[in-house]
């Protein structure tokens, strides 16, 4: 055989192949009936078809194919199929399995999916299967572009019969609107409108890959809400936060708005002005997110509200202006959330982060999503597990103090809807726990060579003689650094007490309960009451201590602050206790506690800055 022989025979088997995938006679498959449910209530299209498929021929069947026309191909976000077992009809004892689709070949007009069985069918048998399929972009504005006060109108092009490579006897479609403003639709048969929905069928024994094309133009007010571009920034830092940025190019990909825009009836009737346009966005972000920003081009944006409970955080954005069909605004969304909560260590080892995929947004579509998780340095040998197709990639990024630089993993997913795509993925990593100490003893390296510097240089110029003032004057030094230390080390004893006691108060806005957080109260008590004797005795000593007098007053306000933020910290305790055993919600007791914690907060900074400022 020549080059050119082989190359034909092997033209002819991928024809022979293709037949076969493509000619439904060759498994006598039959679907016995057909229930298809489109629902056309947002701009994401969602069909749910149930099919009963027989096997009619004697040879036993290992996979069944289902069709979309190549148009509806290219605008798939996500398609399933589930196998439905168990012959009662009751759903409690069925069971379903999710079956692997692979996409087949195509004769330019129609697209062909594969789905493997988990055992063959055999001839005579019968199985039920239910297909999933999700599309976007599929329902076009008409007219194209309306005026302020219009109402947006789509179209919306399908068959009234299901597509399908095997004959058909009895099926039925029905095609969910968002409200029972239909402007037309085509009639084929038995055809009705019934509220919102517009039913076609049942027809019996349509052929295979028979057609009959239909179009339904209806009011659809939903906010169009496209995200053409969303690069989401997750980097973990072992220091125990994990920082998300999110990237947001938005945009209305609804019926574009023409004329002039007035704020005016925007704002007076907001029922018949701009009804498929968009002014607020609801972030969901995780329960224990903190630091959360919200800018544009221009600057911090503050007309945002930020509620949270122990489930989730909610965030409420309105852009600086209402956004209109074609409309497009850009942002960033910021926000940090505590390590342990989304961090783990596998059984081999290994660490891995689990967190969500995609937008904080429900409701909208992103055409192009790219999630960066950004490792700490040192981490190798990433891998991924995420339960969709994404194109994965590799980068380094670089900041302040690193020195080879972070490994990042970047994953791409086009087309992605909240409810597939918006789910727990995996990263896995090796990281040594040396490679932590990394920047530290940077720092430290650069501190010790200094210090060793000035002990050289003190040691060489003044060298001390017992009997000298000099001396005299050291010894004194040298106590009051004994004081100063003693003191940092029972306000630290102090300090974890609190932090212990301020963690199981997070815990309680986490489950409610609040037995643990008044046991952590008796123990911070008793430490604080064995301490405030020390405490006693240390200022003593100071005001004793004769080169004392110009750390005194630091010391004193010092005792003083550190008082009043232990007193904040009870407070904050019996209110929180207080308002879970009165079960108030959440946004009462958002308004008790915030404040107290606020307080706190400051106090504690205070406080650390001053045990800090001894040191001069
Ligand atoms: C915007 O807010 C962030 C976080 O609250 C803050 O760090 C930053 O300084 C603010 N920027 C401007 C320009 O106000
Ligand atoms: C990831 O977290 C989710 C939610 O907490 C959990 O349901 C899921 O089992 C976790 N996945 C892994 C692999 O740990």
């Amino acid at each position: 055989m020549n080059e050119n022989t082989k190359f034909q025979f092997a033209f002819l088997l991928f024809l022979a192949a293709s037949w076969y995938l493509i000619s439904p006679a060759a498994a006598n498959l039959v679907l016995n009936r057909v229930d298809r449910r489109v629902d056309l209530t947002s701009q994401i299209v969602r069909i749910a078809s149930s099919l009963k498929v027989e096997n009619a021929g004697t040879d036993d069947v290992s996979e069944i194919l289902f069709s979309l026309s190549t148009e509806q191909a290219e605008k798939v976000a996500f398609l399933q199929a589930v196998l439905v077992e168990g012959k009662s009809k009751s759903k409690s004892k069925s069971s379903a399995v999710i079956l692997t689709v692979t996409s087949g070949s195509s004769d330019g007009r129609v697209m062909l999916f594969s789905v493997a069985l988990p055992k063959p069918l055999k001839g005579g048998d019968s199985l039920s299967l239910e297909t999933y399929v999700v599309l976007t972009h599929v329902l076009k504005p008409f007219p194209e572009e309306i005026g302020q006060s219009d109402a947006q109108l789509v179209l919306f092009h399908e068959s009234a019969y299901f597509l399908s490579p095997y004959p058909v006897k009895v099926q039925s479609t029905t095609f969910k609107l968002p409200s029972s403003r239909v402007e037309s639709y085509s009639k084929v048969g038995v055809t009705k409108l019934v509220d919102s929905e517009v039913r076609y069928g049942p027809y019996e024994n349509v052929e295979a890959l028979a057609t009959a094309p239909i179009t339904l133009h209806f009011e659809n007010n939903q906010p169009f809400a496209v995200v053409e571009e969303l690069v989401r920034e997750i980097e973990i830092s072992h220091w125990g936060n994990i920082y998300v940025t999110e990237n947001y190019k938005l945009s209305h990909g609804g019926a574009r708005h023409k004329g002039s825009f007035s704020r005016f009836d925007y704002q007076s009737r907001p029922a018949q002005s701009g009804a498929a346009s968009f002014r607020h966005l609801l972030a969901r972000l995780p329960p224990h997110a903190h630091s959360v920003y919200y800018r544009d081009e221009i600057g911090n944006i503050s007309t945002s509200h930020l509620r949270s409970d122990f489930k989730k955080t909610e965030l409420e954005l309105e852009p600086r202006y209402p956004l209109f069909g074609g409309w497009k605004v850009t942002f960033t969304l910021g926000y940090s959330v505590p390590l342990e909560d989304f961090m783990y260590k596998s059984s081999d080892g290994r660490r891995f982060l689990n967190i969500t995929f995609g937008s904080s947004f429900g409701h909208v579509v992103v055409d192009n999503l790219i999630v960066k998780v950004v490792l700490p340095e040192g981490s190798t040998q990433p891998t991924i597990s995420v339960p969709f197709a994404v194109e994965q990639d590799k980068e380094i990024k670089h900041t302040y103090l690193d020195t080879v630089g972070r490994p990042v993993v970047v994953l791409t997913k086009k087309n992605a809807v909240p409810e597939h795509h918006n789910i727990f993925f995996q990263v896995y990593y090796r990281f040594n726990s040396i490679a932590m100490l990394a920047e530290p003893l940077l720092l430290v390296t650069g501190f010790f060579a200094f210090f060793v510097l000035c002990i050289a240089y003190v040691h060489f110029d003044f060298p001390i003689s017992k009997s000298s003032a000099s001396f005299q004057a050291q010894v004194q030094r040298e106590e009051l650094v004994d004081l100063v230390q003693r003191l940092q080390k029972v306000m630290g004893i102090r300090g974890e007490a609190a932090d212990r006691l301020e963690a199981s108060l997070r815990d309680v806005a986490r489950s409610g309960d609040t037995a643990q957080c008044k046991v952590a109260r008796k123990t911070a008590d008793a430490t604080w009451k064995e301490t405030s004797k020390d405490l006693k005795a240390l200022s003593e000593s100071f005001h004793l201590s004769a080169r004392s007098s110009f750390v005194l007053p630091k010391v004193e306000v010092l005792l003083q602050k550190e008082k009043e933020m232990v007193e904040k910290l009870q407070q904050k305790q019996v209110a929180t206790v207080e308002a879970y055993e009165r079960k108030l919600s959440s946004k009462d007791i958002d308004a008790r506690i915030a404040p107290l914690q606020s307080k706190y907060s400051t106090l504690k900074q205070e406080v650390r800055d001053l045990i800090y400022a001894l040191d001069d």
